[in-house]
C-alpha cells in the first residue's frame, strides 16, 4: 500500500461546531433567492458553443430544458438526460424536437440527444454514464439539474435502491453521476459542473444521521427533506471542489452550486395522490397562485446555470487550476441567480462537510458494492487528507 494521505489519516480539526442559525437568518436569506431582476445578453453574453459536448439532467422541462435550449443555439451539441416522465410532463422527444429547431433556427446543425435516467434509480444512472463513456468523448459541462420537490413525491417513499426518493433524485444520484464521469470531465481542457441546489438550503438541518430516513414525512415541521437535500448538495459541491483542487488530474474542474430563483416551473405540480385530498388542492392552487403572480420564468432561471456554464467569472482560476482567466471565482462557490452569495454556514465548516462526504459516500457504496473506486471517487479520497492547504488555493 501506498503512504499517500487518506480519510482515515486526516488530523483531527478544531473548529468549533456550527450554530444553527436562527429562523430569521433562515428565512431572510431564502426570501433573497426570490430575486426578480430581469437578466439580458449583457449579463449572459451569448458565448460560442460550438464543439462542445454538454450533459444536462432533468432537461425536458423548466431550468434543463431552456439552459439546453440556450447551449444548443450557442452551438453545443447536447445530452438530456431524461426519465420517461409522468403522463403530464413534456416528453422528452419532443424537447429534443425543440432544441433542434433554435439550434437551426440560429444556424447550428448540433447533436441533441435524449437518453434514458431515472435519478431513483442507480442502475439507469450508472447505465447512462457507461453509454457516455462508450463514446470516448471528453466531457465539457455537467449540468446536475434534474430535482423533485415534497409534494411530488409520495408519502414515505423508497426507491428501489432502499434511498428515500427526494434525497436520492436531488442529491444521491448527481453525486454518484459526477463521480462516474469525472474521469470524462477531466480530458476536456477547462470543464465545468454546475449544481442546481436551492435559496431553500437555508431552510435545511444538518442532520446527516437522518438524511436517508424513509420514514420522515416528504414534509416535516423541521425544515423539510428537500431544503435538507439542497443544504447537503451545496455542501458537497463545496468540499468537492476542494478535493478536485487538491487533485493534480482533476484540479482543472470547476464545480458550483446556483440557487435559479423562484421560478414558475413544473416543479410546483402535485403528484395525483397528493391532489387527492381537499388540502392537497388548496396548497397546490395556493402554491401555483404564488409562484404565476411571483415567480420568474424558467428561461430567466436557465440564464443562471447558462452563466455558471460559460461566463469567465465562474470558469477555472488561472493561478490555481492551470486554465481560464487570471482573478475569475473559481469553483465551490453558492451562487444566486448570476450573483455570487455567502451560502449556510455549514458549507463552510470542513468538519460538517467532511462528515457529509463520508456518510454520502457510504450511502452510494451501500447499494453499489460492487465499484470499489465509484470513477474519481477513490483518488479524491486520496487527496482529501490534507485540510491545511485549502488556506493556500
Ligand atoms: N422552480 C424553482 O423555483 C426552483 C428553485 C430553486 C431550485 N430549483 C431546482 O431547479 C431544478 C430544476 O427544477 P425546475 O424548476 O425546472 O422544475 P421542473 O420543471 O419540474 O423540472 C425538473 C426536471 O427534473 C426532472 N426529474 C424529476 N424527477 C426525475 C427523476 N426521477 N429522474 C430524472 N429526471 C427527473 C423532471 O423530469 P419529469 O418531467 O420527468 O418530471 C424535469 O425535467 C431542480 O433541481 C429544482 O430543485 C427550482
Amino acid at each position: 500500500m501506498s503512504n499517500e494521505p487518506s480519510l482515515k489519516t486526516e488530523p483531527e480539526l478544531n473548529e468549533p461546531p456550527v450554530q444553527d442559525p436562527s429562523w430569521l437568518y433562515r428565512t431572510i436569506n431564502a426570501l433573497k433567492g426570490c430575486n426578480w431582476t430581469t437578466l439580458t445578453e449583457t449579463d449572459v453574453p451569448p458565448t460560442d458553443l460550438r464543439g462542445k459536448w454538454i450533459i444536462v439532467t432533468g432537461a425536458n422541462n423548466g431550468i434543463g430544458f431552456e439552459a439546453a435550449k440556450t447551449f444548443a443555439t450557442w452551438g453545443a451539441n447536447l445530452i438530456l438526460g431524461c426519465r420517461e416522465p409522468p403522463k403530464w410532463e413534456t416528453h422528452p422527444t419532443i424537447a429534443v424536437q425543440e432544441i433542434v429547431d433554435a439550434a437551426r433556427a440560429a444556424s447550428h446543425e448540433c447533436v441533441v440527444e435524449w437518453w434514458a435516467i431515472d435519478m431513483g434509480d442507480l442502475d439507469t444512472v450508472k447505465a447512462f454514464a457507461e453509454r457516455w463513456i462508450e463514446t470516448g468523448r471528453p466531457l465539457d459541462v455537467l449540468c446536475n439539474n434534474a430535482g423533485m420537490a415534497p409534494h411530488s413525491a409520495n408519502e414515505q417513499a423508497a426507491t428501489k435502491d432502499g434511498i428515500q426518493i427526494l434525497h436520492q433524485v436531488n442529491t444521491i444520484s448527481h453525486i454518484y453521476l459526477t463521480y462516474l464521469l469525472l474521469d470524462s470531465l477531466s480530458k476536456s481542457h477547462s470543464p465545468r459542473i454546475i449544481c442546481t441546489t436551492s435559496c431553500h438550503h437555508f431552510r435545511g438541518f444538518f442532520t446527516p444521521s437522518t438524511m436517508n430516513d424513509c420514514t420522515i414525512r416528504p414534509v416535516h415541521l423541521r425544515g423539510d427533506l428537500y431544503a435538507n437535500n439542497k443544504l447537503y448538495f451545496q455542501m458537497w459541491v463545496a468540499e468537492m471542489n476542494r478535493r478536485l483542487l487538491l487533485s493534480d488530474k482533476y484540479k482543472h474542474i470547476t464545480i458550483n452550486g446556483f440557487n435559479p430563483g423562484f421560478i414558475n416551473s413544473g416543479l410546483w405540480k402535485f403528484s395525483e395522490e397528493n391532489r387527492a385530498t381537499s388540502m392537497g388542492r388548496r396548497m397546490e392552487w395556493t402554491l401555483n397562485f404564488l409562484v404565476s403572480r411571483f415567480g420568474i420564468s424558467s428561461y430567466q432561471g436557465a440564464l443562471g446555470l447558462v452563466y455558471l456554464a460559460t461566463s469567465g467569472e465562474f470558469g477555472g482560476r488561472l493561478e490555481v487550476q492551470g486554465v481560464g482567466e487570471l482573478g475569475a471565482r473559481g469553483g465551490g462557490n453558492y451562487v444566486n441567480r448570476i450573483w455570487k452569495a455567502t451560502p449556510m454556514p455549514y458549507v463552510e465548516h470542513l468538519g460538517s462537510r467532511r462528515e457529509l462526504w463520508e456518510a454520502l459516500n457510504g450511502e452510494i457504496r451501500g447499494v453499489r458494492k460492487d465499484e470499489e473506486e465509484l470513477g474519481g471517487l477513490g483518488e479524491l479520497e486520496r487527496v482529501g487528507g490534507d485540510y491545511g492547504r485549502e488556506s493556500r488555493l
